[in-house]
Parts: structure tokens; sequence; C-alpha cells
């Protein structure tokens, strides 16, 4: 399943300005392929069925590597993962050389046995996805029938066998309603963590952000349950929430700070400081085909591009937050001022941030339009 990279790292680190440490975590998206449909999926929209996926080899090199970079994590998503049938080998190498790992799936293709097997290798941790606690409309969002009862099912085995499982719900206007269900749901199946996160306004979420976008006052009733169950859940269970950035007055750490603790490889092996960030112009992406990963993380165009703080502008260029939040997310500020340098307009202090919670104040009060289903082969000419 795809989601941001914002739901991954959440925290700051602690790493000052211009620093350069090694990264602790790598997103492995080991192909777009997926038997679930979603309307908010962080993956390009063009999305070419010919794109040529790395090799079993290419990315065992890729796990010797990152490990010797100084990842400590990997987490292997997609599209869906599952569907990869050299996973086994693929985690095997991980866990070989050392890495923590997690599997960030919809459990829908998973059989038992194959968890097993996965367990057996030395798998670490399970994120499984959630598209609501109503069947009905879990089919609807992924316009995928039968996946509630079959995620209930893979929820049981992964605890079966031991493994800690984190319950992962995309958060919008279809499903918000039902967030206490969600997080009611995620003890009944004995997840230890939650994340709720608001949709991001990326890939096909941005194509359908009509269609996703709760109102203002969903959003605060929302994180009020969250906030209160957080609280009442205490020990049980963890929660991370990524806020909805239309309705914050700051913006979040995207990517935990570009180039600094996280990166993506795409099934084609692009390695890049996030997913959404090839659309940024100027920027080069390197493709771990061709140069080594290190060279990439340490020397590399798009890496350098937003890391630290010496690239900023006003206001963030003299605020105090500068290194909390890194000015927030360069694609959002791409995409809604026309600048990647500008301040994220998540951010009060963004000139664009009043109309910004305007537009969607305003969307979120018109009837849903359709859904625009995620496929392989780019959106629809008529949806
Ligand atoms: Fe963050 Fe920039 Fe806003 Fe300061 S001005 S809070 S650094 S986005
Ligand atoms: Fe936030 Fe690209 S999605 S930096």
């Amino acid at each position: 399943m795809s989601e941001t990279l914002s739901t991954l790292v959440s925290k700051p680190g602690a790493v000052t300005s211009n620093q350069v440490d090694a990264p602790l975590g790598m997103l492995c998206e080991l192909t777009y392929r997926c038997p679930l449909q979603c309307g908010y999926c962080s993956n390009p929209l063009d999305i070419s069925r010919g794109e040529s996926e790395l090799s079993t080899k290419e990315w065992q090199s890729v796990m010797r590597q990152a490990a010797k970079l100084g990842v400590l994590q990997i987490h292997l998503s997609g599209g869906e993962p599952c569907v990869r049938a050299d996973l086994e080998e693929i985690l095997k190498t991980a866990v070989d050389v050392g890495l923590y790992t997690n599997l960030i799936t919809s459990g829908v293709t998973l059989k038992r046995k194959r968890l097993e097997e996965l367990v057996k290798i030395g798998l670490d941790h399970v994120q499984l996805s959630f598209q609501d606690v109503d069947p009905k409309n879990a089919q609807f969002i992924s316009n995928y029938k039968g996946g509630v009862e079959k995620k209930r099912e893979v929820a049981r085995w992964v605890k079966e066998l031991g493994l800690p499982l984190t319950m992962n719900v995309v958060i919008h206007r279809h499903n918000i309603e039902n967030t206490a269900a969600l997080i009611d749901y995620a003890v009944e199946i004995g997840a230890g963590r939650i994340e709720l996160a608001h949709v991001q306004y990326y890939a096909w979420a941005l194509k359908n952000r009509a269609a996703l976008i709760p109102t203002r006052e969903q959003f605060y009733q929302s994180v009020k349950v969250s906030n209160e169950a957080r609280e009442r859940l205490k020990g049980v269970l963890v929660f991370d929430v990524v806020a909805h950035d239309q309705y914050a007055v700051r913006p979040k750490a995207c990517m935990g700070g570009w180039g600094k603790s996280l990166f993506d490889i795409t099934p084609s092996g692009k390695m890049m400081p996030c997913q959404a960030c090839e659309s940024i112009p100027g920027i080069k992406i390197d493709n771990v085909r061709d140069t080594p990963l290190a060279d990439i993380w340490y020397k590399s165009n798009a890496f350098q591009m937003f890391r630290g703080t010496s690239w900023m502008k006003e206001p963030c260029k003299s605020c105090d937050r500068r290194e909390i939040d890194w000015g927030g997310c360069r694609c959002q500020a791409l995409a809604v001022t026309g600048d990647a340098r500008a301040t994220d307009p998540a951010c009060h202090l963004s000139t664009f941030h009043e109309q910004f919670a305007e537009t969607a104040e305003q969307e979120s009060r018109q009837p849903s339009p359709p859904f625009i289903y995620r496929r392989i082969g780019g959106v629809p000419e008529v949806s």
C-alpha cells in the first residue's frame, strides 16, 4: 500500500542545519502493481505498465549498500510489495545485513504460509493498511471487494506469529466520521500502534482532492476523538496522527527534513528525497542502477537541493522553528505557490496560508465528486 512518507518519520531529529548524517530509514517501493485502487495513492499519476522493476539482485545490492551507508530500518512497500514473488529473497538479504524490516501491506494477497515464511526469515514488523471498518465503504474507497474480512484474518495471523502490528489508515471525508470506530477496531485486532494520517494532497490524492477533503469541523472532531482515545488507551495503543495541512497552523517536517533521515527508492531504482519530488524544476534524480547509494545520499543534486536551512527564504530563514519543521513540504510549496523554495502554505506565516485553507473549506462543503481510482496506465481520459 502506498501512503505519504510523512507517516514514517513524524518526529524531527537532532541534526543541526546543513550537517549531513547517515540516513536512518529507506522506503523501498518494490513495485507499483497493486490489487487496490485507492484514490489517495501516493504513487505517481503516470505509472506505466512498461516500467522495468529492479531485479532481485539489484534490490539485494541496494540492501547491502544501505546497511553500509548506516540505514537502520527499511520499509518494504509499493504498490503492494507482496505481489513480488522474490519478496522472501529481498527480505533475507536485508535481515542478513542487519536491517530492521517493516512490511507495509494491504494484506489482501497474503496467505498464512507465506507470512510464516517471512517471519521465519526474520521480518520484524507489519503495517497493515485499512480503508475503513465498514466493509461496503472500504470497498468504495479502494474499489476492492472483501478487503476488511481479509485484513482481519491477516491481523490475526500477525499476532499469532508474534509480530508487532501497526494499523494504518488514511483519513478523509469518506471515513473521518468513523475515527472512533477505527480506533476501537485497532484495539480489537491487537494492534500496538495506529497511524491516522489525514490525507496529504500529492499524486492521486491531489487529483481526487475534492472527493477527499473533509470539512474543518470534521477534522477538529476527528482530532478530538483521537486525542481523547490517546489518553484513554495509554499503554495499550500508540497513536501517530498526521494532521490535515489545510487546517493546520504549522507545517509538518515533511520527510523529517529533506535529505536528513529518510529516502525513497522507486520500483525502477530512482533514489529520491521524497516520493513526489520529480516535478520540482531543475531537480536531477539519480538511479541506483548507475550510482552508489552513498554517492547519491551525500553528493547528488536532488538530496542537496533543500537539505538543511541555507536554501530558505523569509519568513523561514529567520524563524526559530526552521530546524524543527525544516520549512515544511517543498512539493506542497511548489504546487500551491509555484515556488519550491517558498514557505509551505500550511504555515500561518505563509502569505498563501489563508487562501490555502479557504479553498479547502469551499471544496469540502460541495458534494463529493466520484473517485478517479488509481490505476496503472494513468488517469483515464473520461472518468
Ligand atoms: Fe516553519 Fe518556515 Fe513557518 Fe517558521 S516560517 S514555522 S520555519 S514553515
Ligand atoms: Fe513533502 Fe515532497 S512531499 S517534500
